[in-house]
Formats: C-alpha cells, sequence, structure tokens
C-alpha cells in the first residue's frame, strides 16, 4: 500500500484497486478539481477498479452527479463506498444506485446492555429491542462476502416463501460484524423437543414438510452458490493434511462431482438448533450456507448431525441440537420416513447407506482440525472414516437417483 496526497484526495493503490477518498463536499466549487482528480487517477492505474470511498462525504450536488457519471461511462468498473445515509438518498432518488455498485457506510450499534439469545459455530445472537436480532459474527470464520452472502440468502429464502426471519442491514458492532434480522419469539426445535418429548414425532413431521417445501422452492440460476461447494471445501481441507492418499482424495472429488445440479433451494445446515418453534410454526434461521443443488446435500448433512454423529458421540447432540443422542436419533428416524414418504424398512435401510459416503465427507475435513480428537487419535479416526466412505461409495446412488 502507498498512500500520496493527489491535489485535494487521498488515494490508495493496492494490487487489484485504487481507492480514492472522496472529500466532504462535491459541488459546483470544487466538481472541476474533483473530475481532473479522478481521471488523472484511472489514467494512471488503468488495470484497476476505482473505488470511490466516501466515508467523509456528506454532500454532493448536481455538479458532483455529473462528475460521477461521466467517470462511470469511462470506467464501467467504479463502485462507491462507505456512502452515508444522506448522499446515499441523493444517489437513490436520481436512480444512481442502479447504474453503479453503492455500499452504504454500515451503522455502528452497541450490545453492551444487549441479552444473548443463543450462539452458534458463527456467532452470538443478542436481542436488541422487541423486534430485532442482531448476530454477531466471528471474524475468523466469517469474512465480509461471506456475510453479505448470508445476508443475500436470507432475502431469497424470504422471497421464495420460506418461513425465515427476515434479514435486515449489516452493521459493525465494536471490531466485529453483525447482521440485523427480525427477532424470533421462539425456542430451537431441538429445545421444544428436549423438554416435550411426547411431542417429538409430529414435530419430526412438521421438520420433514419444512424440508419438503424447501425443495420444492426453485431459484434463479446464479443468485446462491453451488451447493457442492460446501463439499468440496471439506475435502480441500482433508487434501492439505497428510492423513489421506492422493488417490483416496481423488475418489472424494469424483464422487461429490457425481452429484447432479439442481436448481433446488439448499439450506446446508438443516437441523433442529436451526429451525425455531414460533406460535407452532416451524421457522428456518440461519441460512449461512445456503446454495442451490441437489436435495442430497441437504439430506446428507441432516443424517450426518441427527444420527451418524450422535451415535458417536452422545455429547454432540446436546452441545449444537439441544436434545439428546437418543432423542436426535429418534427423531432422525421419524423425519426420514415422512420425508421418503415410506415405512418401509428397506428403503430406509438403503437409504441410510447411501448417504453415508457423502456424509463422512465433512468428517475427513473436521478430524484434520477438531480440537476434541487427541492427536495420537488422529490418524486413526481418518483411516476408519475414509475406510467407511470407500466401503459405501457405490451406494450412493441409490439415493441420488431416489430423489
Ligand atoms: N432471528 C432470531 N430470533 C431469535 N433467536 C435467534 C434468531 N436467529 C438466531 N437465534 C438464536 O441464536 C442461535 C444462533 O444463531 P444461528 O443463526 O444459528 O448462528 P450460527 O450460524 O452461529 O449457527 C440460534 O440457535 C437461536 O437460538
Ligand atoms: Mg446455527
Amino acid at each position: 500500500m502507498n498512500f500520496r496526497q493527489v491535489d485535494i484526495m487521498k488515494v490508495n493503490v493496492t494490487d487489484k484497486d485504487v481507492i480514492v477518498f472522496a472529500i466532504k463536499r462535491v459541488d459546483t466549487n470544487n466538481s472541476y478539481e474533483f473530475e481532473r482528480e479522478l481521471l488523472q487517477t484511472i489514467e494512471k492505474n488503468q488495470d484497476k477498479r476505482l473505488i470511490l470511498d466516501c466515508s467523509e462525504m456528506n454532500y454532493i450536488s448536481s455538479a458532483g452527479l455529473r462528475v460521477l457519471l461521466k467517470i462511470k461511462k469511462n470506467q464501467g468498473q467504479m463502485v462507491l463506498e462507505n456512502v452515508s445515509k444522506d448522499v446515499y438518498e441523493v444517489l437513490s432518488v436520481t436512480g444512481f444506485t442502479q447504474i453503479m455498485t453503492v455500499k452504504r457506510k454500515l451503522s455502528e450499534i452497541s450490545i453492551d446492555n444487549a441479552e444473548l439469545l443463543g450462539a452458534g459455530a458463527n456467532g452470538r445472537v443478542y436481542r436488541l429491542d422487541q423486534e430485532r436480532i442482531v448476530k454477531v459474527f466471528n471474524s475468523t470464520s466469517n469474512p465480509p462476502e461471506k456475510i453479505s452472502r448470508e445476508q443475500e440468502s436470507a432475502r431469497q429464502a424470504f422471497i421464495h416463501g420460506i418461513p425465515s426471519a427476515i434479514p435486515f442491514e449489516i452493521v459493525r458492532v465494536g471490531d466485529e460484524l453483525g447482521m440485523i434480522y427480525e427477532l424470533i419469539t421462539a425456542r430451537t426445535l431441538g429445545s421444544m423437543v428436549h423438554s416435550d418429548p411426547k411431542k417429538l414425532e409430529k414435530y419430526a413431521i412438521e421438520m420433514s414438510a419444512l424440508m419438503k417445501k424447501l425443495h420444492s422452492t426453485k431459484m434463479d440460476e446464479g443468485t446462491m452458490p453451488d451447493a457442492r461447494l460446501a463439499l468440496r471445501l471439506w475435502a480441500d481441507i482433508a487434501s492439505k493434511s497428510d492423513f489421506y492418499s492422493r488417490d483416496d482424495m481423488q475418489r472424494i472429488y469424483e464422487l461429490i462431482d457425481s452429484v447432479p445440479v439442481r436448481e433446488t433451494f439448499i439450506h446446508g445446515d438443516f437441523h433442529p438448533g436451526n429451525i425455531m418453534v414460533s406460535e407452532g410454526e416451524l421457522i428456518l434461521i440461519d441460512m449461512g450456507d445456503a446454495s442451490v443443488g441437489h436435495p442430497v446435500i441437504d439430506l446428507l448433512g441432516t443424517y450426518q448431525l441427527m444420527s451418524l454423529a450422535p451415535k458417536k458421540n452422545a455429547g454432540a447432540a446436546m452441545r449444537y441440537l439441544g436434545m439428546t443422542a437418543e432423542e436426535s436419533v429418534r427423531m432422525w428416524d421419524v423425519f426420514i420416513r415422512d420425508y421418503l414418504g415410506t415405512e418401509d424398512e428397506n428403503i430406509i435401510t438403503k437409504t441410510e447407506e447411501s448417504l453415508k459416503s457423502l456424509s463422512l465427507i465433512r468428517t475427513l475435513g473436521g478430524i484434520v482440525f477438531s480440537d476434541v480428537i487427541p492427536d495420537d487419535k488422529r490418524r486413526f479416526y481418518s483411516a476408519m472414516a475414509m475406510k467407511d466412505i470407500l466401503d459405501n461409495i457405490e451406494k450412493t446412488d441409490y439415493i441420488i437417483n431416489a430423489l
């Protein structure tokens, strides 16, 4: 990076971008210099994307807007960032937000006195007021693009009629980023089942209805990532370790590629800890892993979390799902029968065998960095997981073709 003063505006050049820090006020008095400096900067950095950082700008007149228009025509890739509320309003009423990329300045909020409502692998959730919560993301595993993706997926889910919380704006919470959502006054499905196990069957069937609703929702191409990407990321983590042979990993990638493309909405983390029960209605939260693809990709995760993992590690179900391992396995059993619309033991057994290889891809990666597995056991567990996958790999087609 190098900062230098070009007349009135500061410029910062990085590998890909040239960032110009816009002045406080652009009007007829300085629009000429504003234009000249922007043009000079573009001239010197022709291969870079132009970012106009508007953190300091609180006013722009029509003369300033005309400059933006000219620059935009000249330089297709201009992006306006950190735009204040007032400037955004001008850009919006004039239609500029539709012809150029305009990103707002994030509001800052405080959670000092806010009640903690829940937590997951990605963040903590606090109540802001009667209507809204803020999900504060752990910054290490949640770069800004991932948070924007969660916001877009939550919006897509909502407008496609999937019962879910309205996503509002992305905000700054101290050094971290957060996203404001509608508050769902409810408890998670896992904790509801745990406190009233008589309702387990009823809830399992409702959970299946929710997944069926999801899987009958078609998305437009390109609106969300390809569902196989999440599996490839786990495989990439596994590949980087020295626990698995190159040939075995090759077979894993082929297995992932064998899952056909579909335009179905995939939640990607569908389990009773990510479903809330609000006045009897099931509401899906946590769209951080939502994508588009074949329904088997949702099913394999649900099977892994509700059945495979709790059978191996009883504590995990309570931690992630808010229910005991026994409740979780029983709930999966009722759920999968309803989802497939069959009571035929043979079909259920074949389905579970068929889900196994795909389900264990996450485990391959998980073993590499899990902090619960002692180092001297890692190699043993990884070999077991890989064997389990390879022994069952030929059975995967059954469920893919059935869905
Ligand atoms: N819109 C909401 N209203 C009320 N509680 C919520 C809402 N969203 C999340 N929570 C609570 O916060 C927990 C974690 O949120 P979640 O989005 O699942 O985070 P993560 O991505 O870390 O798993 C949930 O299990 C739930 O208890
Ligand atoms: Mg969650």
